[in-house]
């Protein structure tokens, strides 16, 4: 099993290896067009996802490193500056549990600080991309402590398979374009416990763009995780897995041969029944609201009566993702200022499109 494996290969470094450092990485948000939403075990998905990575969403954070005597974890977490004890205590209950994994976290004072391209009030997750640009300085800083670099697959592997540990959603954020977490026959590299990149999309989908109408800013009013644990009582998860497992299948087909007209379908059924579940669910709530579903009806009188693909997606909230091929860009943000824009909270949007994954900063 793979975590057995990292669990025999965990660095501890020897005293003459034990310098100070520092790294910082960028990290993108992700969105997904198949929804993981259900999980059991240890953050392990009801059913296979598929995303686009984004790009002008991300978060950059830095760690720095200084040895240290004694046992145990000390580290402080800032957050546009500022000490954020939640968060903090996030990051430090995610690296007591993957000790094993991480033991040379313990040998130093760390000193990370993290920042979001976004507005934290905008009500995009920023989990995705914090918690997988911590795992990248980590295994960053676990490099250069051990000076002899891992192959770049197997990091990748590993930056997966710890993000999903830390936030479900933030394995798929470590690859360029797109990625498949969960285990479906459709593709054979793929698995539960981490997310592999797609690497066989078709060109139009690589320059897909991402317009995110920030219908309401605030914070959910349900966690998604607890929205994960009512799939458990859902009269409807049996069906909905299956669903997911065909749209999977499906997807996959689309993406590497440019179908637009399925992605379409996919993404739009995808995203109404993420929401349905959560209308379905005991207690059931309800997380869209009138401008969400006002602005889904003018996408699609826009999609019938000018033929352009436009299409959208919603995550587990109420913003509209608009997904389109760059080439309709002016003409969809043309529309979007005359039609949607009234719908948003400030006339806030985000204009964003599919990108290339983690970057290490200079
Ligand atoms: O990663 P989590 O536990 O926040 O769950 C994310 C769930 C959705 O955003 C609704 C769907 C998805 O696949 O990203």
């Amino acid at each position: 099993m793979f975590e057995n494996q990292l669990k025999n290969e965990a660095f501890v470094a020897g005293e003459s290896e034990k310098e100070p450092g520092a790294v910082t990485w960028q990290s993108p948000s992700n969105i997904a067009i198949v929804k993981y939403w259900g999980k059991h075990g240890n953050q392990l998905p009801n059913n296979p996802s598929v995303s686009f990575t984004l790009s002008a969403a991300h978060s950059v954070t830095r760690l720095e490193w200084i040895p240290k005597t004694g046992k145990g974890l000390r580290l402080r977490f800032r957050f546009e500056g500022r000490e954020e004890p939640a968060f903090q205590a996030k990051i430090e209950k995610f690296l007591e549990q993957n000790i094993d994994i991480l033991p040379f976290t313990e040998q130093f004072d760390l000193q990370i600080d993290s920042h979001n391209s976004f507005p934290h009030s905008s009500g995009i997750a920023s989990s995705a991309s914090s918690m997988s640009a911590l795992v990248m300085c980590l295994l960053d800083m676990e490099q250069q402590i051990k000076k002899i670099p891992s192959p770049p697959d197997a990091l990748r592997q590993k930056a997966s398979w710890l993000s999903r540990l830390a936030s479900g959603s933030a394995a798929r954020s470590v690859y360029a374009v797109a990625s498949l977490w969960g285990r479906t026959p459709s593709h054979s590299k793929s698995d539960d416990a981490w997310a592999v990149g797609l690497d066989d999309v078709h060109p139009v989908f690589k320059s897909y763009r991402d317009s995110i109408l920030i219908i309401h800013a605030g914070t959910k009013a349900v966690s998604s995780r607890a929205g994960h644990a009512l799939m458990e009582g859902n009269p409807f998860a049996d069906v909905r897995y299956t669903q997911a497992h065909q749209h999977t299948t499906r997807l996959l087909k689309a993406l590497q041969q440019g179908d637009i007209e399925s992605f379409i379908q996919i993404a739009e059924a995808e995203a109404l029944q993420l929401h349905a579940l959560m209308m379905t669910s005991n207690p059931s709530f309800i997380l869209l609201k009138p401008g969400t579903l006002a602005a889904i009806e003018k996408v699609r009188e826009f999609r019938n009566s000018t033929a352009i693909p436009l299409s959208f997606t919603l995550d587990a909230g109420p913003n509209l993702h608009l997904l389109y091929p760059q080439d309709h860009e002016s003409i969809v943000s043309e529309f979007i200022r005359r039609e949607l824009l009234m719908y948003c909270e400030e006339g806030r949007w985000i204009s964003d499109a599919v990108g290339n994954g983690p970057s290490r900063m200079p």
